[in-house]
């Protein structure tokens, strides 16, 4: 008689509480995310570490990071979770294993939400169909970094006297994000090109054809491209700078004094075309390439509050990863 097995079930869905794109969360829920942010926040420490009391969280990280990996585990130990750093350089992934092993190993162990940093554009959907757990995307390859849209929505609603407003179709109405520098590789460009017109803002990108070529970009409603940095700046309500991501070049070459005249941030040209605009960056910043230090430290600059909002903004998404969003 042939043995029989039950064949594996194939299931397709996405745990609830897992963020993969930004366009994953309504206006609503973005609002209702921010309000767990500000009650997080203002949440007395031994309250807080109840919200996630002994659950266990992986940081599966296969690209270096400071500001994401860090905050995203600073945010799990103050709400009380557990973490654990796997980095390709010192686990399997070096020897050759798949993302679905290590994603089913990290749930066999135990974790119950996995952080994902992948080179790989869409590998969190993968994560997620194949552990069934709630996976947050913390940036994969050249595609999105939802969470990275929201703390620099926060920081702006809140630099620009916004946050108290509804979120709706017209909050960033008459505000213009420039988006400047490598928008081509920029995962942060594209989640913030897929949220900000949501809101009501225009988003202009600027940069040279080489790090902007208008046939590779399908621009959505809201967003144009600005080539000329100056006059790009003369319209900013943000300004938004990206560094250029050498490690993703493959063989192009930037000459770096030629881009430095036309697309550097510095004094001069601030105060000349943009002297009321906040500055943004999402880091890491190259300092004397894309952005000069006085503007980069200056009274203009959010760069410090996008970090802040960074750590509260990611309480807030594990919270709703295993609490539903409810305060
Ligand atoms: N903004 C950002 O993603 O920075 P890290 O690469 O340091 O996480």
């Amino acid at each position: 008689m042939p043995l029989r097995t039950a064949k594996p079930k194939t299931v397709n869905t996405i745990a609830a509480g897992s963020l993969l794109s930004i366009n994953d969360l309504s206006l609503d829920e973005i609002s209702s995310l921010f309000s767990l942010a500000t009650q997080l926040e203002a949440m007395p420490h031994v309250k807080r570490v109840k919200r996630l009391d002994g659950h266990k969280i992986a940081l599966l990280f296969y690209e270096s990071s400071t500001r994401t990996r860090t905050s995203f585990e600073l945010a799990a130990k103050s709400l009380g979770a557990m973490t654990t750093l796997v980095s390709d350089k010192s686990s399997s992934i070096e020897k050759g294993e798949s993302l679905h092993d290590t994603g089913v190993t990290l749930r066999a162990l135990g974790a119950e939400a996995i952080i994902l940093r992948s080179n790989l554009s869409g590998a969190p959907w993968v994560l997620a169909r194949s552990t069934q757990l709630p996976v947050l995307n913390a940036g994969d390859g050249m595609h999105e970094h939802p969470s990275q849209a929201l703390l620099d929505l926060r920081t702006m609603l809140v630099r620009l006297g916004l946050a108290k407003k509804a979120l709706n179709e017209k909050t960033l109405r008459g505000v213009t994000i420039t988006i400047t520098g490598d928008i081509l590789h920029s995962r942060v460009a594209r989640s913030n090109a897929m949220l900000l017109p949501r809101l009501g803002a225009r988003v202009v990108l600027c940069g040279p054809e080489a790090l902007l070529p208008e046939q590779a970009l399908a621009l959505s409603p809201g967003v144009t491209i600005e080539r000329d940095f100056n006059r790009a700046l003369s319209q900013a309500t943000v300004a938004m700078m990206l560094r250029i991501q050498r490690e993703r070049l493959v063989g192009m070459e930037i000459d770096a004094a030629q881009y430095i005249d036309c697309y550097q941030l510095n004094t001069e040209r601030l105060a000349a075309f943009a002297p009321k605009a906040l500055v943004m960056h999402p880091g890491p910043m190259v300092r004397g390439m894309e952005i000069d230090s006085a503007v980069a430290d200056g009274p203009q600059s959010a760069v410090q509050e996008q970090v802040h909002h960074g750590l509260v903004v990611r309480m807030a998404l594990l919270d709703r990863a295993f609490n539903g969003g409810r305060a």
